[in-house]
């Protein structure tokens, strides 16, 4: 279904996400015909530039990163991109805003639908919605139509405190209909479909819960280091960056438990119903199951990388944080006592993401191994990317006069199944707010489930530095070493995807 016309107004539109992410969605939806008949694309940054100069960077962006295969629908499509550039908090640049929307020649009736994007650091959204709202911008008609959605780019707030008053300031004006909170994880195909693979197959289900599962590892592995976001980065850290959010998305659809349909409301109720089953941290568990790490000079596919401190915009002394591991438990009866372990850093030996279950042992061994511990687990690992996919560990027997055992992999390729790469994140989920589907965007009590989680971390490391140490690893490996001891201690060891 194609949504209905709407404008598009992206704050923040000088900045890196619109170029790499924002704009090549839009144009890939426009390219295959999923773009409202009837659209326009408005930047709005500080940075002063022309029409024609905004079209210019966006042509770029899409013919380097994308190379599309037809240049006049690329024409087409920056025809409808337009800039005005203004102070996010000075109420004129709304006016001009509004002025130039109304030249645009969409053919659009005075009320139309409103999209409004804010790709924009946390403390500036109250005052950008504000200024939207004393214009009268966010306004909806009657039954939402015409309809004004607004989505915000984590992070949301700094902190538990600063997410809550961040909310208390957006549901003072705009409805929660309108609210749109993005994750771009919960948009990749490879994350959805962790929950299609659990939810229409019988034969996974029975056996998802502490009865079989001896342990879960989640890894967000990046081989880049933080690129020109120093700035952003050293405030933030791996904590705020992936765990917050991303990480724990990931982690709650696959432990979550089956929603009644696939809806917003379904859905976004049974993942937050499994953050707040996560065991609270105590202090013995937030100095023994959280490791923090930074990286050292190294080598990163065969290419020299430099340590953090060495960054464009890091301090020399930075305490930021690149590498998280933890381990953690959910309280509930599906999964009690099931180690969950997450780990996520830049600078790693390579780029990799995977949910990797592994099961507990047949019961009884029968095939001459000593005792059931020495047997192999199965294991399903989801590929979440780059060769996303789905592999199965199994064991079978090996041909031959003997009684032995060779295990082999059950392995699905979604590339060579379906003969794409699967369409960014960022297609769908802008798809859906145009549709007006929150299915897969995050609640106000998802985002403070996932604080609360986080919150505690954070304050530890704040007031217990000597209990938190930071530890240095080799940019190019998977981690600090104590890393790997936090797993070696529970008598398990990270599963370290082979090199391709
Ligand atoms: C972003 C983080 O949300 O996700 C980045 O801010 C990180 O630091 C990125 O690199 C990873 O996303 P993806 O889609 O490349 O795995």
């Amino acid at each position: 279904r194609r949504p209905d016309g709407c404008g598009i107004i992206i704050f923040g539109a000088s900045g890196d996400l619109v170029y790499r992410k924002l704009l090549p969605a839009l144009y890939h939806l426009y390219a295959r015909n999923l773009m409202p008949e009837k659209f326009y694309i408005l930047g709005f940054a500080r940075t002063d530039m022309t029409d024609d100069a905004f079209r210019e960077r966006a042509r770029e962006a899409l013919v380097d990163a994308h190379e599309p295969d037809a240049p006049e629908t690329v024409t087409k499509f920056l025809s409808k991109c337009m800039y005005v550039s203004g102070d996010y908090k000075d109420p004129a640049a709304y006016k001009r805003l509004q002025t130039k929307a109304a030249t645009c020649d969409c053919d659009f009736s005075e009320k139309e639908n409103k999209l409004f994007y804010l790709a924009l650091p946390p403390q500036l959204h109250p005052s950008v919605v504000s200024r939207l709202s004393e214009c009268g911008l966010t306004a909806e008609g009657e039954n939402a139509s015409p309809w004004a959605r607004v989505v915000f780019e984590k992070p949301f707030g700094h902190d538990l405190n600063s997410a809550l008053e961040l909310d208390k300031h957006l549901s003072s004006m705009l409805d929660p209909s309108q609210i749109f909170r993005i994750d771009h994880y919960l948009g990749k195909e490879t994350v959805q479909s962790i929950l299609m693979l659990r939810f229409a197959n019988i034969m996974f289900e029975p056996l998802w819960s502490q009865r079989y599962i001896d342990n879960i590892q989640i890894t967000v592995a990046e081989s880049v280091g933080v690129e020109h976001r120093g700035g952003y980065y050293e405030s933030a850290g791996c904590l705020r960056d992936m765990f917050q959010n991303h990480m724990l998305q990931m982690l709650s659809l696959v432990t979550m438990e089956p929603p009644t349909r696939f809806e917003a409301e379904f859905v976004q109720a049974e993942r937050v119903k499994l953050l707040r089953a996560i065991r609270p941290w105590s202090e013995r568990t937030l100095k023994d199951n959280i490791v923090r790490g930074q990286y050292a000079a190294g080598t990163v596919h065969n290419e020299k990388a430099v340590g953090y401190h060495d960054e464009a915009n890091i301090a020399k002394d930075s305490a930021t944080e690149t590498f998280v591991g933890m381990k953690l438990y959910i309280d509930n009866w599906r999964w009690q006592g099931v180690p969950i372990y997450m780990r996520s850093g830049k600078r790693l030996h390579m780029r990799e993401s995977e949910v990797a279950v592994t099961f507990k042992r047949v019961p009884h061994s029968m095939f001459g191994f000593a005792s059931q511990h020495e047997m192999p687990a199965n294991i399903l690992v989801m590929k979440i990317q780059p060769n996303e996919g789905v592999d199965l560990t199994i064991h079978t027997k090996q041909p031959g006069p003997k009684t032995c055992m060779a295990s082999l992999s059950l392995s699905f390729k979604y590339e060579e199944v379906f003969g794409i790469t699967p369409p960014d994140a960022y297609e769908r989920l802008l798809l859906d707010c145009m549709l007006g589907d929150r299915t897969l965007f995050l609640s106000r009590k998802g985002v403070e489930a996932a604080w609360t989680i986080v919150d505690p971390i954070l304050n530890f490391w704040r007031d217990h530095p000597d209990k938190a140490p930071l530890h240095s690893y080799e940019a190019g490996s998977w981690g600090p070493q104590a890393s790997d001891d936090l797993l070696l201690r529970s008598g398990h060891q990270w599963r370290n995807p082979p090199d391709e």
